[in-house]
């Protein structure tokens, strides 16, 4: 592992995303919790909510079913990674980004290790090196231990030294076989689902500690950077991870350009001044675009939806990236962006859309480490359940098999293409 910052001629990374509790199956942690005691509830508000999705008539019979808010097994890649890894190497995937689980390796207090969990992503991560697949590895997405949360989780500022002790020691044990890290995965998105949209599990779920979970969690990722530094001659990347949304206005008017500069410095330049020496590249999660029309979210009627209901943008990604750039001055690792698609019939176009916006942002001048589509396998879409499909690979989870969907297939081609062009 080199003790040095990666060259600028380092291989593009190519990749894919995931996180521990969307696809591991057999997690125990406060998520699992909620979802049992939730279930019930999210299959009957389904039947009035779900009319949000395009296809509400084909999804009714499943997201009316409290089994699809239950992750359970998921796709089982806690036991079948190798063979989610051969299909990496099949893509010419070199790069993964996934989360190692807490509540896996400190499942009953803090003073619990697990060797045996920790053995586990010991030898994930040696597999992940035998292939030549660089590893992204995010510290905290969204899931942690149950008695983390019954000790108030990230509302109480003195609960982030049991994470950062974690991190701690779980980076002297794996730290060897990491270069790039991404401590806290989208910190805005928690704090809003969690706490302004009460539609995540929380302890206290108010808005006022959703504003001190948004801060706890900076000040986390800011004390893991911190520990990461001093630990092994810095041989860490660190990343800055949230959500980031393209703002733009439906008329060019003085007030909607007002509440697109608004809309930035609230959610993204605010947080990355504060933050400005604790990051060493951003990891940007793209979804979304938002019209503004004066001081209201307007959007394109008519426009195509994704399974979700969301807008699909994917062509944006490149005004995101050259304005984050500009701003910050830090290479750009793209650690998500994708689309709710069960047929496989906008994730080519996305693709498409995303490789052409990497491109614009390059010539813009932008520093680009890599791309990481959202995501490798069907996964567990939080409080949605199991039905929305981001995968690349198809994941049928009564008899666990994996389809390699079509639009995988031409991301592998165009990275063939991209490699042999830019060798
Ligand atoms: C999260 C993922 C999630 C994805 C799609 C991101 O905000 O990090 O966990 O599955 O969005 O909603």
């Amino acid at each position: 592992m080199s003790k040095t910052k990666k060259s600028p001629s380092a291989p593009f990374l190519w990749g894919a995303s995931s996180s521990a509790h969307q696809i591991e199956g057999g997690t125990f942690n406060q998520w699992t919790v909620w979802e049992k005691n939730n279930a019930a509830v999210l299959a009957e508000q389904a039947k009035y909510l779900g009319r949000q999705y395009p296809d509400f008539k084909r999804l009714r019979p499943y997201i009316t079913k409290p089994e699809n808010y239950i992750s359970g097994r998921l796709a089982d890649h806690y036991n079948r990674y190798e063979a989610d890894f051969d299909i990496l190497e099949q893509l010419g995937l070199n790069a993964f980004r996934f989360s190692i689980e807490w509540s896996r390796i400190q499942p009953a207090s803090e003073h619990d290790w697990e060797d045996e969990a920790v053995d586990h992503y010991r030898r994930y991560l040696q597999s992940l090196k035998k292939r030549g697949i660089t590893p992204v590895v995010t510290l905290w997405h969204f899931t942690h231990p149950v008695w983390f949360e019954a000790k108030g989780a990230f509302e109480q500022r003195r609960n982030i030294r049991y994470f950062v002790r974690y991190v701690q020691r779980l980076m002297q044990e794996l730290g060897e076989d990491i270069e790039y890290v991404v401590p806290i995965n989208e910190p805005d998105t928690y704090a809003l689902e969690s706490y302004a949209r009460v539609e995540w599990p929380a302890p206290h779920p108010t808005r006022l500690n959703g504003l001190k979970v948004y801060w706890n969690l900076l000040a986390a990722h800011r004390q893991v950077y911190r520990l990461l530094k001093q630990q092994r001659g810095q041989h860490y990347q660190v990343g800055f991870n949230k959500g980031y949304a393209y703002y733009y206005t439906a008329d060019g008017a003085w007030n909607s350009r007002l509440a697109a500069w608004g809309a930035y410095l609230l959610a993204d330049d605010l947080v990355m001044a504060l933050l400005r020496r604790q990051y060493d590249y951003v990891a940007v999660n793209y979804y979304f675009a938002v019209r503004l029309r004066g001081f209201r979210v307007n959007n394109p009627p008519n426009e195509p939806l994704s399974d979700m209901g969301w807008g699909m943008q994917p062509q944006y990604l490149a005004p995101v990236l050259v304005r984050l750039y500009r701003r910050c001055k830090k290479p750009i690792l793209v650690t998500e962006t994708g689309v709710a698609d069960v047929d496989d019939k906008y994730r080519k176009w996305w693709i498409t859309e995303n490789l052409k916006a990497l491109s614009a942002a390059r010539k813009q001048g932008v520093k680009l480490i890599g791309y990481m589509h959202w995501a490798l396998l069907d996964n567990f879409e939080w409080a949605h359940g199991r039905w929305p499909c981001f995968g690349l690979v198809a994941v049928n989870y009564a008899t666990l098999k994996r389809t390699i969907r079509p639009s995988a297939k031409w991301y592998a081609a165009a990275i063939a293409y991209f490699r042999h062009r830019h060798p």
